[in-house]
């Protein structure tokens, strides 16, 4: 019998192209790329069905919708969930406009989001953070009130500080798809949209305490571990144990010799591979509950992996340091070091430096 060949479709992504199944969006092709390519984003997560399309992190500009029909898409597009067609042409960090409307999006999702960065647990480790630095401008236009909530606390191991939430429904599909009953939600809309537990009810189950990994930002922290560390002093170390209601492939985050924290494991996206059970999470903080697998892979642009490094990792390679020599003129200044001003003062170089002042200021 004759092999059928599944249909693929070609597309390009900031003028890389590659090879996806129909139905697959422009976040998944670009993933498959790669990192250089991937738009940002802050409210999908691949590992929960039906998440994307609430925040705008990840607009694309579509310069051709298909090979059939390559008309551009007249308006930036939310690339996770918009899917591909067959000769689409995506820009993404190549496009002016993309990068333009962007810092529009950090904008707006700092809004609200206090910047209590130096005293938020998720420091170092949010999304929010990140995706400011990297596609954000320093200021902000808004003059309006800024909306604050009280701290609420969600259960046994939870705290949620709604005033750090940017709505992206991650922790609701969390609690819809891993557990039972949910029973916290997005209650109101628009401004008065926020999370909240249904008439006071607790998170209570065996699955909780993963709303906490998947949450972007540090709006529903770990009561176990809150003001414990700064992340980029622990160290990650990939363990695992027996576990009858999950996996128990998990991270554990050690300050010394101690188990401050333990998480699920996240890929290269920060998706929680496997999610844990909270017996895992919150009840075994000693090392020898656990099977140490060794230090985890963190990657060296993360502010985690500082100081985590041996001296000759960090050493500056040969090649660099030849370049550099080839490239750079050598300074040649035999003048004398000088700091004290009145010694300045007598020389040649300040006198006329003055008189370049006063002659500009004069004009
Ligand atoms: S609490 Fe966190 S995970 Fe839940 S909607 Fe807000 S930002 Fe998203
Ligand atoms: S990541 Fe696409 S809209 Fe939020």
């Amino acid at each position: 019998m004759e092999d059928i060949k599944p249909i693929m479709f070609k597309v390009t992504v900031d003028g890389v192209e590659v090879e996806v199944a129909p139905g697959t969006t422009i976040m998944q092709a670009a993933r498959k790329i790669g990192p250089e390519v991937a738009p940002p984003a802050m409210c999908y997560y691949e590992p929960l069905k039906g998440t994307g399309g609430k925040c705008r992190a990840c607009l694309v500009k579509v310069a051709a919708g298909s090979a059939k029909d390559p008309r551009p898409m007249p308006k930036l597009v939310a690339s996770c969930i918009t899917p591909v067609q067959d000769g689409m042409i995506v820009e993404n960090f190549t496009s002016p406009q993309v990068v333009e409307a962007r810092k529009a999006v950090v904008e707006f999702l700092l809004l609200n989001h206090p910047l209590d960065c130096p005293v938020c647990d998720q420091a170092g480790e949010c999304h929010l953070q990140d995706f400011s630095y990297e596609n954000g401008v320093g200021t902000t236009r808004y003059e309006e009130e800024r909306r604050t909530f009280e701290k609420e606390d969600i259960g046994p191991y939870i705290q949620l500080h709604m005033t750090r939430c940017v709505l992206c429904y991650r922790c609701v599909y969390t609690a819809d798809q891993l557990t039972d009953g949910r029973v916290h939600g997005v209650m109101g809309r628009g401004d008065h949209a926020e999370i909240s537990t249904y008439i006071g009810r607790a998170i209570d189950n065996d699955f909780s305490g993963n709303v906490i990994d998947v949450c972007p930002v540090g709006a529903l922290t770990d009561k176990t571990y809150r003001f414990k560390n700064r992340v980029w002093f622990s160290k990650p170390v990939d363990a695992h144990c027996d576990c009858e209601k999950c996996s128990g492939n998990v991270q554990l985050w050690y300050r010394g010799d101690e188990v401050i924290r333990v998480t699920a494991r996240k890929n290269e996206w920060g998706e929680v591979k496997e999610f844990i059970c909270n017996a895992c999470r919150f009840e075994k903080k000693k090392t020898s509950d656990w099977v140490i697998e060794g230090p985890s892979k963190v990657k060296r642009a993360s502010v985690i992996s500082a100081n985590k490094y041996a001296g000759n990792l960090i050493k500056k390679p040969d090649f660099a340091l030849k370049l550099a020599e080839s490239q750079y003129k050598k300074i040649d200044d035999t003048r004398p070091f000088v700091s004290e001003m009145s010694e300045i003062k007598k020389s040649e170089d300040y006198k006329t430096l003055m008189q370049q002042n006063e002659n500009y200021f004069k004009k």
